[in-house]
């Protein structure tokens, strides 16, 4: 069943912003002790102004496992890493999402029934013998559902800072890697393992063995599921050869989720907290391209105005589905627990949870 977003009465949008932000002062007082706000990197600052934490989605998700006084978990992100947060989190402690909407496009590109199907068609087609030789290895932004498919198949779930290293271990232990469902990130990641490119294939949703003829699938080391992010595809190369000609010292960033051709003629690649890091760590002056979401980005302006730091596209490049969560939904759902009553709470069924958490300690223990 979809979660089914619960309506706001009407009074919460007649209020002054400044108002709003008052009520959920007063709202994280009352609740001391109880609540935890965690806040990705992503999130707009009318949000992150609240955070008890910020990070990116799995730092987040280990960081609350480890507290285990508060009993309120409000995740300022989007659903995967509630379901994450959810799966690590301990018995008492409930995980909330101020907007039931806020999810990730590419994580709802591959359900765990299309990539069960995939799998289905590799082991009927004879290109491989069984499901063990074909190791399964999951972006962090998937669903729970999908985590628990790796973690029953031997497999890892990987970040955009280990991804590199989860699948080197992937191609050790079996034949083939099956990655999903960021085709990007995965495609990074094996060219930076010097896999060459005819050893490589995409899996198209919806085509017969992917659109992938017996003979290529057989010569393939690693499948790519064909998902995306939207936001990161909006950076191209030739964003990055502008930026060059017009400030030949800029240093060129990028998030892994953006395509091959980007971060290979970027000056480097990395996860939100690699580029948070690099661009704290840089001299005063410096100047950045950054080819990730603009929160984050005007965020560094801001912390950092000693430096010059761009976004990399000239065009908005914003995780829209993310920017559900507004400070309204977070008064709305504080209000809530303060009169008792448990609102937007993210539960992974147990069956699930044991399965996801198998494939989550893997990566862990990599
Ligand atoms: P991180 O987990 O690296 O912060 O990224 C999550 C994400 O959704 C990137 O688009
Ligand atoms: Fe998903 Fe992209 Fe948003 Fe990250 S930025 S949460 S990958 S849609």
């Amino acid at each position: 069943m979809p979660l089914l977003q619960p309506d706001i009465e009407e009074e919460y949008f007649r209020l002054a912003e400044s108002e709003i932000f008052a009520r959920i002062f007063k709202r994280k007082r009352d609740l001391a002790g109880r609540l935890l706000i965690l806040c990705h990197h992503y999130q707009q600052d009318g949000l992150f102004q609240f955070a008890d934490l910020v990070g990116d989605s799995l730092k987040l998700a280990r960081e609350a496992a480890s507290m285990h006084g508060p009993e309120f978990i409000v995740f300022c992100g989007v659903h995967f890493m509630a379901e994450s947060a959810d799966i690590l989190a301990q018995k008492h402690q409930k995980v909330l999402l101020p907007h039931l909407y806020a999810g990730c496009p590419m994580a709802d590109m591959a359900t765990a029934g299309a990539v069960a199907m995939a799998y289905k068609d590799l082991v009927q087609a004879g290109i491989v013998i069984d499901e063990v030789t074909l190791v399964p290895v999951t972006y962090v932004n998937s669903s729970a559902a999908v985590k628990a498919f790796v973690g029953e198949r031997g497999g890892s779930v990987c970040t955009s800072s280990n991804a590199q290293r989860v699948l080197a271990w992937a191609l050790e232990k079996g034949e083939k890697v099956f990655f999903f469902p960021d085709e990007h990130l995965g495609r990074n990641s094996a060219i930076a393992l010097g896999i060459p490119p005819e050893q490589i294939c995409v899996w198209h949703r919806g085509e017969l063995l992917g659109g992938n003829s017996v003979d290529q699938l057989r010569k393939a080391r690693v499948l790519l599921w064909d998902g995306y992010c939207e936001v990161h595809m909006r950076f191209l190369p030739e964003h990055v050869r502008q930026f060059r000609l017009r400030a030949p010292e800029v240093q060129i960033m990028v998030h892994p989720e953006c395509s091959a051709d980007v971060v290979g003629i970027a000056d480097r690649y990395g996860s939100t907290e690699a580029i948070i890091t690099a661009v704290k760590e840089s001299a005063a002056g410096s100047q950045w391209a950054i080819g990730t979401e603009i929160n984050l980005v005007t965020r560094l302006q801001k912390q950092f105005p000693d430096k010059d730091i761009q976004l990399l596209a000239p065009i908005p490049c914003q995780c829209t589905t993310m920017d559900r969560n507004q400070p309204v939904n977070l008064l709305w759902l504080l209000d809530n627990l303060a009169a008792g009553k448990v609102v937007n709470q993210i539960r992974v069924p147990s069956e699930v949870a044991i399965k996801a958490l198998k494939a989550l300690e893997q990566m862990l223990s990599i």
